[in-house]
């Protein structure tokens, strides 16, 4: 027998980090060659890769924080109580430092194959092949199968404006969640603060066509180092300002926070990597919007962000950033998005009360960043437009919409463009013509070029590029991307880079042909997907985004959870525009297929790629950047 159709193959990260580009790769590779693939997505414990072996010929086990002795010390007792006759593989960065001679310590775990350090798909399919000659495949169908039984997927959110007999019932549930929630109780007293805080709604809504506002990032463990971290990015020229919220808080773990800022009191240094806006909870944050004046956000990636949103609106935040799909799939393993839609409708009509019973108008951002790993423009902006419609129908009426820069230039300038004018046709077809629109142009949201100096060419070229898009904000990096969270002065530095580029204003002429061709497919597969998500949800928007992505009419390259089908994979063509390299389910027409199909292909014959699998081609353009392999910034024009 050779090994090949039906094999199943049990693929997944181990213990706490959430790379998850390789594993895609990995996944799409195996599934290419004829594998079945059980996804675990990211962050898994031994245990739970030992309990679901029994589906699998082969175990691929993905570790990349160097911790992976330490995550498997229970393996061989695990292994023992669940005897299977699987394969098993690790690979990934096992071990910090230098790799010499670790093979041995995972063979004596019990590993089939090691890796070490990279190694390239190829290899790995041919050992793979090798090792499964005799072997036949597992009988369990993969439709029966769930890895993490215990997960609910009971509520199926609508479109409805929830009730304020619902929203007042949760929301003292949500205020109940940590002591900090109490203080955000009177809408009143909380709208009264509010009405005298600087809006980042009427900021973005006086911007000039070509002079974006600029945003850095920033967020630091305790209050007094974070109030002077945003005096000094205000007084260096940032428009607007936000908390970026530690990790802690993302995933719900007050009681982590709780410590980290104790320790930080103690030694001085920041010990989380980024604010825990809930620990420090109203007072603080009205503290710090008193003493800075500027536009406020919150960003994040929140699994539960009802309180977080509560807290941050209470304590004088004109902005909250995050929607049910950008802050799902590109994060967990396994959210459903049944739970994710019904937690953000809160959160989106809580924006909504404040609007209408004070006229505080609220912005609500959405991360059309995604996986921030070549991500073709039409599936970022049909996220934001999904997640657009349902904040507008729990009466959100300021939104702005993400679109993180890909490299090549007419493409990014199309996406601004296409998703501006995409956002008004479609809030205006569903009823909600008064909604007011802002676009967000991220700076290269993947892996950064690790030379400093390639880094600082990157940021001011891309500065340029969201000059020309005429996007409303610009979102910056900072020169140290690759390496860490930049100090308050490396912050400083790149944001006068994209400063000077603004303020320059001498407008340069647009490729508007090219412009004008990326834009025209960018609005033809966006109005296809869409229209797909209405197909799905017999018009319902909530149910449609649930199903769609069920069933593969919406796929996330790259993205970790078992909820995204991971069948979509995407290269750049030769001019350096991302493409879709294969369609997965996507709804997508003939003409479209063949144009990325006529893309790719060119691609091919210009590099002499004819033989090369497409994975290959993927994993080229995932590395280039970090790698420094391209001639200038942007990689087309
Ligand atoms: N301070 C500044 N930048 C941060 N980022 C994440 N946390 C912080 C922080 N505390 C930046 C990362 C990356 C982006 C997602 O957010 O460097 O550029
Ligand atoms: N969406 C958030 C932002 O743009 C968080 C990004 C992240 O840390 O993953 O700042």
């Amino acid at each position: 027998m050779t090994a090949g159709p039906g094999h199943v193959v049990l693929l997944g990260g181990l213990g706490g980090d959430s790379h998850s580009v390789g594993l895609a790769l990995l996944r799409w590779a195996l599934r290419a060659s004829g594998y079945r693939v059980a996804y675990l997505g990211i962050q898994n414990s031994v245990a739970e890769f030992v309990a679901n072996a029994y589906v699998a010929n082969a175990v691929f086990v993905s570790s990349m924080d160097g911790h992976a002795a330490y995550y498997l010390q229970d393996l061989p007792r695990l292994r023992s109580a669940a005897p299977a006759s699987a394969k098993w593989y690790i690979g990934g960065n096992l071990v910090v430092g230098d790799a010499l001679g670790a093979e041995r310590t995972f063979l004596a775990l019990g590993f089939d194959r090691v890796f070490v350090k990279f190694v390239d798909i190829e290899t790995v399919l041919t050992l793979l092949r090798t090792d499964l000659l005799d072997a036949t495949p597992t009988p369990v169908s993969l439709n029966d199968w769930h890895p993490f039984p215990s997960t609910t997927n009971a509520l199926l959110p609508s479109d409805e404006r929830r009730s304020p007999q619902l929203q007042a019932l949760e929301r003292a549930e949500v205020l109940g969640q940590w002591p900090t929630g109490d203080a955000a109780w009177d809408l009143q007293a909380n709208a009264r603060f509010l009405c005298r805080q600087k809006s980042f709604a009427s900021t973005q809504a006086r911007v000039v066509p070509g002079r974006p506002l600029i945003q850095p990032r920033c967020g630091v463990t305790l209050p007094a180092p974070q109030l002077r971290l945003f005096q000094a990015l205000r007084d260096a020229g940032a428009n607007v300002l936000s908390y970026q919220v530690d990790s802690f808080t993302r995933n719900g773990d007050h009681v982590r926070a709780a410590d980290a800022i104790r320790d930080s009191r103690r030694s001085r240094v920041a010990t989380t990597n980024g604010f825990p806006v809930v620990n420090h909870g109203v007072p603080e944050l009205r503290r710090i919007a008193q003493m800075l004046r500027v536009p406020l956000q919150v960003r994040h990636s929140t699994r539960d962000p009802r309180l977080l949103a509560e807290i941050s609106l209470a304590g004088g935040v004109t902005a909250f950033e995050g929607g049910a799909i950008c802050y799902n799939l590109p994060y967990y393993r396994d959210y459903p998005l049944s739970i994710s839609i019904h937690r953000w409708q809160y959160v989106d009509r809580l924006v909504g009360e404040y609007l209408e019973r004070f006229g505080i108008l609220i912005d609500r951002e959405f991360f059309g960043t995604l996986t921030g790993t070549l991500i073709p423009p039409s599936l970022a902006i049909a996220t934001d437009l999904l997640e657009a419609l349902l904040a507008a129908q729990q009466g959100v009426r300021a939104v702005s919409l993400g679109y993180a820069e890909q490299g090549c230039r007419s493409q990014d300038v199309a996406a601004i463009r296409a998703m501006r004018s995409l956002a008004h046709s479609w809030l205006r077809a569903a009823g909600f013509a008064n909604v007011a629109i802002s676009t967000v142009f991220h700076q290269y949201m993947a892996a950064f070029p690790t030379d400093p100096r390639r880094a600082e060419q990157l940021i001011i070229e891309s500065a340029q590029t969201a000059v020309r898009s005429e996007a409303t904000r610009v979102l910056t990096k900072t020169a140290t991307e690759a390496v860490r969270i930049p100090s308050a002065r490396e912050n400083v530095a790149a944001l006068k880079l994209v400063r000077a580029v603004r303020d320059q204003a001498c407008r340069q002429p647009e490729r508007e042909a090219a412009i004008q061709c990326e834009r025209a497919m960018i609005e033809r597969e966006v109005t296809q997907l869409l229209d797909g998500v209405l197909v799905c949800g017999r018009g319902n928007v909530a149910r449609g985004v649930i199903e769609a992505f069920a069933r593969g009419m919406l796929d996330i390259p790259f993205a970790p959870s078992i909820h995204n089908r991971g069948e979509v994979l995407t290269a750049r063509d030769d001019d350096g525009a991302v493409r879709y390299a294969s369609f997965g389910r996507l709804p997508f027409d003939t003409e479209t297929r063949q144009f990325h199909q006529d893309r790719i292909s060119e691609r091919r014959r210009r590099q002499g790629l004819h033989a090369r699998p497409l994975h290959e081609l993927t994993a080229r353009d995932v590395l280039q950047v970090p790698r420094g392999e391209f001639q200038q910034w942007p990689l087309g024009a």
